[in-house]
């Protein structure tokens, strides 16, 4: 892979290691759960690059998952090297919640996070994600029941609250704690504001002080080194996620693992270095899913490579059009002969915007 210069960052204050319970992560630098993107594939893509502490799977109904639905199924699905993994669960029901965590344990996996951030209405209708911010001691006693039904640690990853009249993660986190959650990942918005509007660093604080010893995972809007130095500092939070921030720069959590040990760190791919990482998740892909099905799964994490590259929306649309392999590799023939549009091939690539989910919450 090559590299262009070194930058220089002031390095972030001494942080003790991060523990989810007995499990000791390696760095404090986690994936966060990507519904459609953070499958196998790209959980393999950004652990081999490396400096991931911990990678979360999609949210996977706990139903879907106890009727061994091929769908959830194909959600959990790992391979050596893809760990520590946690799953990500969502739904309503208890017992199934419950029976859910203990099929996971019983199948390996290091963790089990609890979804109570998801904004969708497909979600929230039915009691689970992000309205589960709403009802306190229900709530407080399905994550009880399932901390209590396995020995591997459990998670829970929220936001601030349902809108900013109801900021309720503060007091969660604390009853989480002393019920025996391991950890609690801060999506620094309220249910209401979606994606909109800058991710609330205050509110992710607040979390953190209402705590005594868990990790607090900060989580929003990291795109860079400097904005995980800011979620440092102004948070207090031991560990950070990063979603969208890895899709558009996969080598986000190696440069922060350099920071931190050193001040400096390599700057993310090229065009080159990105073009061999897609061909690289397509093959695995192809793995996971067998040829036939694995170029329309890749459709959605390609638009994020090409786009990063400086692909032209022609080419781009021609890819996500191709209805082959032969018709891909035609296409992929000719984005490597035009390259960027802005840049060389081996040279520094202009920051992609990262386009978020979009229209009024309740639509979704
Ligand atoms: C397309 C998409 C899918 C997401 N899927 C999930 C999910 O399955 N579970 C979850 O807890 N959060 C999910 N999130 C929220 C992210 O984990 C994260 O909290 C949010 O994107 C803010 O972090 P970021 O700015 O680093 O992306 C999703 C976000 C996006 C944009």
């Amino acid at each position: 892979m090559t590299f262009l210069e070194s930058p220089n960052y002031p390095a972030p204050p001494r942080l003790p290691p991060v523990f989810y319970g007995k499990l000791a992560l390696s760095s404090r630098y986690l994936l966060s759960p990507l519904a459609g993107f953070t499958n196998l594939p790209f959980r393999r893509i950004v652990r081999e690059i490396g400096g991931v502490g911990l990678a979360t799977t999609d949210l996977v109904n706990a139903r879907s998952l106890l009727a061994n639905a091929p769908k959830a199924q194909e959600l959990v699905a790992t391979c050596p090297g893809d760990e520590p993994l946690a799953v990500q669960i969502f739904g309503s029901e208890p017992e199934m919640m419950v029976d859910a965590a203990r099929l996971l344990e019983s199948r390996g996996v290091a963790s089990i996070d609890i979804n109570m951030g998801c904004p969708v209405n497909k979600v929230t209708k039915n009691g689970s994600g992000a309205s589960m911010m709403c009802r306190r001691d229900d709530t407080i006693e399905l994550v009880e029941r399932i901390v209590q039904a396995v020995s591997i640690p459990v998670s829970v990853k929220m936001r601030l609250g349902w809108d900013d009249k109801q900021i309720t993660a503060p007091e969660f986190a604390r009853a989480f704690e002393q019920i025996g959650v391991a950890a609690v990942a801060i999506h620094g918005r309220t249910r209401a504001q979606g994606f909109s509007g800058r991710v609330n660093l205050d509110g992710i604080r607040a979390v953190v002080e209402a705590v005594k010893s868990i990790p607090v995972v900060g989580n929003g809007d990291v795109r860079t080194i400097a904005d995980a130095d800011r979620m440092f500092r102004e948070t207090g939070c031991r560990a950070l996620s990063i979603g969208r921030g890895a899709l558009a720069n996969p080598w986000i959590f190696r440069q922060l693992v350099q920071w931190e040990a050193t001040g400096t760190y390599d700057p993310p791919g090229t065009f080159n270095d990105r073009l061999a990482l897609f061909r690289r998740q397509f093959t695995y892909v192809v793995e996971l899913r067998g040829p036939d099905r694995a170029l329309p799964f890749f459709r959605k994490m390609a638009h994020w490579y090409l786009k990063s590259m400086q692909v032209t929306a022609r080419l781009r649309n021609a890819f996500q059009q191709s209805k082959s392999f032969d018709q891909a590799e035609a296409v992929l023939a000719e984005i490597i002969e035009q390259g960027p549009l802005s840049g060389n091939r081996t040279g520094a690539l202009p920051e992609m915007t990262i386009p978020v989910p979009s229209g009024p919450v309740e639509h979704w």
